[in-house]
């Protein structure tokens, strides 16, 4: 069952940016998958579709399907398919329970999807449940929390990348309490992979590494970010971080995050891989 707090469609430039800036990673996790020849492919909870393109250019004998829940989104990956001239089909599909219409595939990517649900266990039983023999899952969950702000912005309490941390960390652990159906579980991906009756579990970590001075695409991702913060950390940042990130936001200000130059992009994805028998 969804995450009816969030509103994907609303964040599609977002998701489209933060996946263009990170993709880089998602061309390095394909290369772990060099030996498949797959058939059909299933990108679940593609968003816009980046990381599903990537794999209709990898894999251009094969048929790749980008399903979500959000019919706006998967508008854009079709949009995002014709513009770079690849094949993908798109299907709606609410997850876990639609995921019985999608048929079944020897790749299944699933990027930043499963903490979504409320179980994640019972998803990533079903995400196995996909495959054809011999098939791969694919999923992110985990590695490391972007940092795009030097320590001392020279303006507000030093620090302010922490304090956004530790803040979006209290504001998931409430995200997932209150999915429905939330069930607790030992975040173990690999773990996971393996009850859901996978083998040769393994898990890749891909350095996102994006250096001052920004170029325009990863600086409108930085910007994207930091507004998506704003917007839901009301009530767990205090006003003075508030108003830091006010001025980091204002386009006048010239210490705000589209004129400064020591604005960066580090971050690092997890891939965990498993394979049915
Ligand atoms: C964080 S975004 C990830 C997008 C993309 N895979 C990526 O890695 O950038 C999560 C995506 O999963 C979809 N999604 C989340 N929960 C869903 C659900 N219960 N059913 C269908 N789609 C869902 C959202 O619409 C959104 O596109």
């Amino acid at each position: 069952m969804s995450d009816k707090d969030f509103d994907w469609a609303a964040m599609a430039d977002l998701l489209e940016l933060e996946g263009e800036t990170h993709s880089p990673y998602v061309r390095q996790a394909f290369e772990e998958l060099g030996h498949l020849t797959p058939r059909r492919i299933l990108d679940i909870g593609s968003g816009p579709g980046v990381a599903a393109c990537r794999l209709a250019a990898r894999f251009p004998q094969a048929e790749v399907t980008a399903v979500d829940g959000s019919p706006e989104l998967l508008a854009r990956a079709g949009e995002r398919a014709e513009r770079l001239g690849v094949r993908l089909r798109t299907q709606v599909a609410e997850f876990p329970e639609g995921l019985a219409d999608v048929g079944t595939a020897d790749l299944v990517w699933s990027g930043q999807v499963v903490h979504h649900v409320g179980d994640q266990q019972g998803a990533l039983d079903r995400l196995a449940g996909l495959l054809e023999p011999g098939g791969v899952l694919a999923i992110v969950e985990g590695g490391l929390p972007a940092r795009q702000l030097p320590r001392d912005l020279g303006f507000g309490r030093p620090g302010l990348q922490v304090r956004l941390d530790a803040a979006m960390a209290e504001r998931y652990n409430r995200m997932r309490d209150e999915l429905p159906g939330s069930v607790a579980v030992v975040e173990d991906w690999p773990g996971m992979l393996r009850a859901a009756g996978l083998t040769g579990v393994r898990s890749r970590t891909f350095l996102v590494d994006h250096p001052a001075p920004l170029a325009e695409g990863p600086r409108r991702a930085v910007r994207s970010t930091l507004e998506r913060h704003r917007k839901v950390l009301d009530g767990l940042l205090d006003a003075e971080d508030l108003a830091t990130l006010d001025r980091l936001l204002d386009p006048a200000d010239p210490g705000g995050v589209d004129r400064r130059a020591d604005l960066f992009l580090l971050t690092a994805k997890t891939v965990h891989f498993g394979q049915r028998a």
